[in-house]
């Protein structure tokens, strides 16, 4: 296939998406809309000077300016307008299954109800399987810098919406906020029936991931980039069948990693890992889901097995049952039927 047969097949492939931050797709157009219904005045002038402020050099860099853009979110409607811009993006992406990071204690902190948030976010993922056939689920992420027990105070809160929210994940600062930190609340959860994910081994080490994997039982591992430091690690993520939910833009922007060129996915995947490809906050790394894609493409020359390999480990690493996968895995191999017919 040549590059231009490569970039058909990544725009047409279905996909499913597995580590996306709602609050991370707040695009700047959409950030001073709502600042502006809302009577939020913005520390910028102008979106050219926001958008000047995104340039990171490390995770909590990022997350200082993520939250901040945050703050705008108030109303049921302003999380139903974010998630919906989101799902039309992805539609015309072809991502057919979305598994949706949501932080609730950035809102609940700031007096925002969690039902407003859980119930704008939701009523778009209904929309979005009514009007564009995308299906979806929610994960609530605790925030590690913040205690513990904030975070068992949001799972109590997160109780009469049980059945809108698949599972739970950990997000935000990772160095010196360890997994074991949340064992007991993990542990609450799971016996709640939520379902478990965490980020680990982003910036943080594998130890880290390590403890994700036996102080949280998580079902997959967002990140996970160092685990290549720890070959022991490495047999067991394999022996386990854990996905890795990798962000390769994200990893470029937060200096994860200095170039893309340089980035371990292809090294990951050639492992026999399950690794997926995900945009993490768009908005601010730049770039959804295919332009992820594209650009791993070009930077480490994947070939058609490996795009054809990461978009049935979308599928495969997702929360979707067996049947479901077994339809979405054949849509798949329809599309990739057709193209090698050209
Ligand atoms: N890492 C940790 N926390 C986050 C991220 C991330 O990439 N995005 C939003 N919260
Ligand atoms: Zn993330």
């Amino acid at each position: 296939m040549n590059n231009t047969e490569l970039e058909t097949l990544i725009k047409t492939i279905p996909k499913a998406e597995l580590h996306l931050h709602i609050e991370g797709t707040l695009e700047p157009e959409l950030m001073f809309a709502i600042a502006k219904r809302n009577n939020i005045s913005l520390k910028y002038n102008s979106i050219q000077e926001l958008k000047l402020a995104y340039n990171f050099h490390n995770l909590q860099s990022f997350l200082d300016i993520y939250y901040e853009g945050a703050n705008v979110l108030l109303h049921e409607r302003d999380f139903y307008d974010l998630t919906w811009a989101y799902l039309e993006k992805m539609h015309n992406e072809n991502v057919l299954h979305v598994e949706i990071f949501f932080d609730p204690q950035a809102h609940t902190k700031r007096g925002v109800a969690f039902d407003t948030v859980v119930n704008g976010i939701y009523k778009a993922l209904e929309d979005g399987k009514r009007k564009l056939g995308i299906s979806g689920y929610l994960i609530m992420c605790f925030l590690r810098h913040l205690s513990s027990e904030s975070a068992t105070e949001t799972l109590k809160l997160s109780m009469p919406f049980k059945d809108k929210i698949i599972g739970v994940g950990l997000d935000s600062s990772e160095i010196n906020n360890p997994p074991s930190k949340f064992k007991e609340v993990f542990k609450k959860a799971m016996s709640y029936g939520y379902l478990t994910v965490a980020h680990a081994g982003e910036e943080g080490p594998p130890e880290y991931i390590w403890e994700a994997l036996n102080s949280l039982n998580v079902l997959r591992i967002d990140h996970g980039v160092r685990c290549l430091e720890d070959k022991t690690l490495i047999d067991e993520l394999i022996k386990r069948r854990i996905p890795l939910t990798v962000c390769p833009l994200s990893n470029i922007k937060l200096k994860v990693f200095s170039r893309l060129e340089e980035h371990n996915l292809k090294e990951l995947l050639s492992r026999g890992l399950l690794v997926t490809i995900n945009s993490d906050d768009p908005a601010y790394f730049g770039g959804y889901i295919n332009e992820n894609f594209l650009a791993c493409q070009k930077a480490l020359q994947l070939t058609k097995e490996d795009i054809y390999n990461l978009a049935i480990n979308s599928f495969l690493g997702s929360f979707l049952s067996k049947k479901e996968k077994t339809h979405f895995i054949n849509k798949i191999n329809d599309v990739v039927k057709i193209s090698s017919k050209h």
